[in-house]
């Protein structure tokens, strides 16, 4: 058998010490796998008495994580640490750079500096794998990068943070509002003390920027992704989107477009008659558009200690049979640099909700500057009566410019009569 492949592992948190773990527990299933062995000679973390999931105590700690990069007995370093610059971006670079390969769930590292790591990676012949840092147990970057290699891809769309559709999931079978459920998630476990990246959508982006990538062979662009958060979503928005046949969920999609590829985040519209309509709870699911051979559906865990682990070990696996090729599918240098949508381009159908006073003529308002930006109404509820209390009018429009809806929704806004900014959410088509 060869020689092992030597590994540093920098974090023992939730993923590193699962990393750990499966080296430890499958190390024969592994090595059978991988013909040789794969061996942890070095690990860092910020506390280097605290118990872990598996004993490391004869493992050397380096208490700085940059030293593994240095050592001379390790050939792959895996970066479990996180976050966008610090710690994480100065190992990977310098990993890279002392032409060690480089294993990491990182995808806000590589959402905005994912470019340029896999030039360097490239430059010093050493391979970037980051299977765990989209959608965790989910092998969608093997699928985009390998399996689905012929194929032209005209859209992925996924629901990729766990978080958020563990919250609308609950938010529709409780029927509770969006803060008392975010609230029971922290409680639980399943949001963060501090929840803006995922409730904002900012890890969905992260996660978005790299599948487009991926999917389209364009340079990771973070910046050019348009988020909302599903804060703003109530009880009353996901009861109507049931009426009318659909279900709320957090998406991030990514689509070629005839003026460049458009990368959106945005609680949308999912008709519940399709796959990712029914993915529940904590679960994230990708699918992926590939005209007549397609769709695509992948489903799975998306976080947590074990699937997140296990990626990790996957990739360790590539690393050590030599399976290395360009990080995001095709040379650095051939990553394309995309041309965003304008949302002055964008064309959607959307779910409008009003909360209006019940006074005669509010209807005929609302048409009124609907029609001035020519934007059509294809169907309509309007429930209950309460003279000059407020009510709630919810409509869906035909496909319309963003930009018009937005207006009219400006001058709806400022209506008298219109006692709270109005609710829109863009239809997900079929
Ligand atoms: N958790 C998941 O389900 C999941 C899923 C997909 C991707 N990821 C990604 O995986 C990465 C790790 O996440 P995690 O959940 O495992 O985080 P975590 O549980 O907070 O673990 C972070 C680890 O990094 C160590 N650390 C922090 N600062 C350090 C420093 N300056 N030098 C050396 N070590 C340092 C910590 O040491 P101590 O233990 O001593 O404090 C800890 O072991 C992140 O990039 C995350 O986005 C996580």
């Amino acid at each position: 058998m060869n020689d092992p492949i030597r590994v540093g592992l920098a974090g023992l948190g939730t993923v590193g010490g699962g990393v750990a773990k499966v080296l430890h527990d499958q190390a024969r299933a592994l090595s059978w796998r991988a013909g040789r062995d794969i061996r942890i000679t070095a690990v860092s973390a910020r506390d280097a008495r605290k118990d872990r999931v598996v004993d490391l105590a004869h493992v050397p700690f380096e208490a700085d994580a940059l030293a593994l990069a240095e050592r001379d007995d390790v050939d792959v370093v895996v970066e479990l640490v996180g976050g966008e610059e610090g710690i994480a971006r100065a190992l990977v670079e310098r990993a890279l750079r002392g032409r060690k390969h480089v294993v990491t769930a990182n995808k806000a590292l590589l959402a905005r500096h994912g470019g340029a790591l896999a030039a360097l990676a490239e430059r010093h012949g050493v391979g970037l794998k980051f299977e765990a840092a989209i959608c965790g147990g989910i092998p969608i970057v093997k699928a985009l990068r390998e399996g689905l290699i012929s194929y032209d891809l005209s859209a992925v769309r996924g629901i990729l943070n766990g978080t958020c559709n563990f919250i609308l999931t609950q938010m529709e079978a409780t029927r509770q509002p969006f803060a008392e459920v975010l609230a029971e998630a922290q409680r639980l476990g399943y949001a963060e003390a501090d929840p803006t990246l995922d409730i904002g959508g900012g890890d969905t982006a992260h996660k978005l920027t790299l599948l487009t990538s991926l999917a389209f062979g364009t340079a990771p662009d973070l910046d050019g992704v348009r988020l909302t958060g599903i804060d703003r979503i109530a009880p009353a928005d996901i009861a109507f989107a049931g009426e009318f046949g659909y279900r709320i969920k957090l998406l991030g999609v990514a689509r070629r477009t005839p003026n460049g590829i458009e990368q959106l985040v945005n609680p949308a519209m999912v008709p519940a008659s399709t796959p990712l309509a029914d993915v529940e709870s904590s679960f994230n699911a990708v699918a992926a558009d590939a005209g007549e051979a397609g769709p695509f559906f992948f489903q799975g865990r998306g976080a947590g200690r074990g699937p997140t682990a296990s990626a990790v070990v996957a990739d360790l696996v590539d690393v050590a049979r030599g399976a290395l090729g360009p990080a995001f599918g095709r040379p650095a240098a051939e990553l394309s640099t995309p041309r965003r949508e304008s949302a002055e381009a964008r064309m959607s159908a959307y779910y409008l909700r009003f909360q209006v006073l019940d006074v005669p003529g509010v209807m005929a308002e609302i048409s009124r500057h609907l029609a001035n930006e020519l934007v059509s109404i294809e169907s309509m509820i309007q429930r209950g009566r309460a003279p000059g209390e407020p009510v709630a009018i919810v409509m869906i429009t035909h496909e319309a410019q963003h930009v018009a809806v937005l207006r009219a929704l400006q001058a709806i806004g400022a209506s008298g009569r219109v006692v709270e900014q109005p609710c829109m959410i863009p239809m997900e088509a079929a």
